[in-house]
């Protein structure tokens, strides 16, 4: 919500007295005084005139969890168990998913509970690379990391995908950095040059790295700096 908005829907206080607050520096965003009253503010933020707090900042959450296959990337599901289950019961209803995983897909999963965080992270239009390891059932030809970087036609939305870059490892093992995140897009890649997926483990997203200390099922909260790479 934009800032004058949050002080002019306190009791008493006008758009013309929010303004006048704003202009004497009589407002401040986590303790920093803040004149700009068209800034958009969430609620994880406080925010006080002079010494009165008229937003308190609620607890935001952001983790990062090494999805192990057979768990949804959803929040409920009466079949199957949802990566939900794997977290802490006191944190499961302020979260949701940042970019799901097919349900036998691993790896890097990001869950909080800051929706415009999430946003920034998943929106198409940022091209945030995303970087899959990828073990084929056939050996990968040789001419397709070049279609891959051509981009891969898919008819069912009418568009190409964005150009995307394949590393070969070995015979049948990839790493492939996409940057978007369509609907069983590595899967729907690979299957358009006539090979198949058999398993798919993301490693990062934007600046954002799988930590190698957790073990599949596990989870920790990101640092700062991996809250603020996501901007
Ligand atoms: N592409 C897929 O096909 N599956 C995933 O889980 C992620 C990307």
């Amino acid at each position: 919500m934009k800032l004058s908005r949050i002080l002019s829907n306190q009791n008493g206080i006008s758009r013309r007295q929010a303004n006048l607050l704003l202009a004497a520096g009589r407002v401040r965003i986590d303790g920093e005084i803040c004149q700009d009253g068209g800034l958009d503010i969430s609620r994880f933020r406080e925010v006080c005139i002079d010494l009165e707090v008229i937003q308190r900042a609620e607890p935001a959450y952001y983790l990062m969890l090494n999805k192990p296959a057979g768990y949804l990337s959803a929040t409920e599901d009466p079949v199957h168990p949802t990566v939900l289950d794997l977290i802490e019961p006191a944190l499961r209803h302020h979260l949701h998913i940042g970019g799901r995983l097919d349900r036998a897909s691993t790896g890097l999963l990001i869950l909080s509970s800051d929706g415009l965080w999430t946003r920034r992270l998943t929106e198409p239009r940022v091209k945030i690379p995303k970087v899959y390891r990828v073990t084929t059932a056939y050996p990968i030809c040789p001419d397709t990391a070049d279609r891959f970087a051509e981009g891969i036609w898919f008819n069912y939305e009418q568009l190409r995908t964005s150009p995307a870059r394949l590393e070969q490892l070995g015979s049948n093992e990839a790493r492939l950095t996409i940057y978007e995140g369509r609907y069983h897009q590595v899967k729907r890649m690979f299957h358009a040059v006539g090979n198949r997926v058999i398993s798919l483990h993301r490693e990062r997203m934007g600046d954002l790295l799988l930590d190698p200390t957790l073990s599949f099922g596990g989870y920790r909260p990101l640092t700062a700096a991996e809250i603020s790479s996501v901007n």
